[in-house]
């Protein structure tokens, strides 16, 4: 367990170099058992996500390194087995095993997945696209069967452009026999990011990034080289950071176009950026403007950067809306803000209000999930004063060498073990 130490304040400014998607990399390490021949993905960041992927990938008997960036994996004598219910639990994304094992073995049992508890998470739309696909599913209690003869492509349209079972889909449909299509297909980076992977390994999938995505089954993957798509949550965290408390911040090793929704939210606010190839240039303004924030999916304002903006909103004149339409579970964070001394107020599951400008002042604080935990790091940043986040191991998930990083443009932050 660890908590994080902020003495707030101080002006950011230098470089933050940024890392490889998490999002895009907790799929890509699973994909690699559709293969059974060494893959090697480079540009992977060092979150504990990726940690617990490697420990399944080791439990069922696949060989992986890893060194810096970059991890090497070779499964070609991965034995399909049931993954310990506590291990699955840690991260959400141990469920691209079950597509992926699905399509190497036909099989797989698999305890319900883990992840931050920012809504109900359920999984009928994986489960119902491997129906689609041939396969047979038992549920008992937290444990999932899934078997089948053989895989045949479908046509499949999701209820929801859910980014896990577009991912999951387009694993257990790559070898199957024919043509999938998946239509209402979620379009985020890391679909185009994991469908590159999988073409690399000489799948056949044309149109992932749009809502449309067809594959055509393959009988076989060979061994590839990838690499992971910069991580545009990470991006638009440091932008929403700069945005409060920069002095020619610059934010680099991106793809600006990721981050659309959010620059043009921040110009709105009164935010001038200088937007280069791969990277943006920002200092906070004197004045930010309030607006308001509705989810969607992309390219639409991401869920994941609605925590991070919701701080910079208390430092915004006026009175900001934000609607959230993904998860049910994702205003706690303002919770702990009102503790540091922000106005805000929680009305619906999807909707609340925040008030600013206000002053924070530093307060110990919980985060309660991932970008939650990154909304309260930039609310320690800002604050006067010393800030403990609780629960830091959430923010170490997901945000590679945060404390580093931060560091490194002059930031007072430090992590402490808790024992
Ligand atoms: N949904 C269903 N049924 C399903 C799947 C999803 O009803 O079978 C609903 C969900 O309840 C939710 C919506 O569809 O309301 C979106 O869910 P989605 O499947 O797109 O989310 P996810 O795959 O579980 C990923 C990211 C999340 C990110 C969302 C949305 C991973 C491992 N997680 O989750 O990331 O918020 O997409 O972009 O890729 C984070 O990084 O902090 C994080 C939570």
């Amino acid at each position: 367990m660890h908590r994080i130490i902020i003495e707030g304040g101080k002006e950011l400014s230098g470089e933050v170099k940024i890392s490889g998607s998490k999002n895009s990399a907790v799929a890509l390490v699973p994909a690699a058992v559709l293969c059974d021949e060494e893959v090697t993905i480079a540009n992977v960041p060092n979150i504990s996500d990726i940690d617990a992927l490697d420990e399944i990938l080791s439990y069922l008997g696949a060989k992986v390194t890893r060194k810096n960036d970059v991890i090497k994996i070779d499964s070609s004598k991965i034995e399909n087995k049931l993954i310990p219910e506590n291990i699955t639990k840690k991260l959400r994304a141990s469920y691209y095993f079950m597509g992926a094992l699905l399509s190497r073995f036909k099989k797989v049992e698999m305890y319900f997945p883990g992840g931050c508890s920012i809504g109900a998470r359920p999984i009928n739309l994986h489960l119902k696209g491997f129906e689609a696909l041939g396969a047979k599913v038992k549920e008992d209690g937290n444990l999932f069967t899934i078997t089948a003869d053989h895989l045949k492509g479908a046509k499949i349209n999701l209820d929801f452009a859910s980014v896990g079972a577009t991912i999951n889909l387009m694993l257990a449909a790559v070898k199957a026999d024919g043509i999938t299509v998946i239509s209402n297909a979620a379009k985020e980076p890391h679909i185009v990011n994991v469908a590159t992977f999988l073409n690399n390994m000489g799948a056949r999938i044309s149109g992932a990034g749009t809502s449309e995505i067809k594959i055509i089954g393959v009988e076989h993957l060979h061994s590839s080289f990838h690499e992971v798509v910069p991580d545009y949550i990470e991006t638009g965290t440091y932008m929403i950071l700069a945005s409060a408390i920069g002095k020619d911040m610059v934010i680099s090793n991106i793809i600006p176009d990721h981050v659309e929704s959010l620059i043009s939210k921040l110009e709105e606010i009164g935010v001038s950026m200088e937007i280069g190839i791969d990277f943006i240039k920002i200092s906070a303004p004197l004045k930010l403007k309030q607006t308001n924030i509705k989810t969607q999916v992309y390219p639409g304002f991401p869920t994941d950067l609605q925590q991070p903006i919701s701080t910079l909103l208390t430092q915004a004149e006026g009175k900001s809306i934000i609607n959230e339409t993904i998860w049910e579970n994702r205003f706690l964070n303002l919770h702990e803000l009102n503790k540091m001394g922000a106005t805000t107020e929680t009305l619906t599951n999807s909707k609340a209000v925040i008030i600013g400008p206000t002053k924070l002042k530093g307060k110990t604080v919980k985060a309660t999930d991932l970008r939650a935990g990154a909304s309260l790091v930039i609310a320690g940043l800002i604050a006067d004063g010393k800030t403990v986040i609780e629960n830091a191991d959430y923010i170490l998930r997901g945000y590679e060498n945060i404390i580093e990083k931060l560091t490194n443009i002059g930031a007072k932050i430090r992590l402490e073990e808790i024992k």
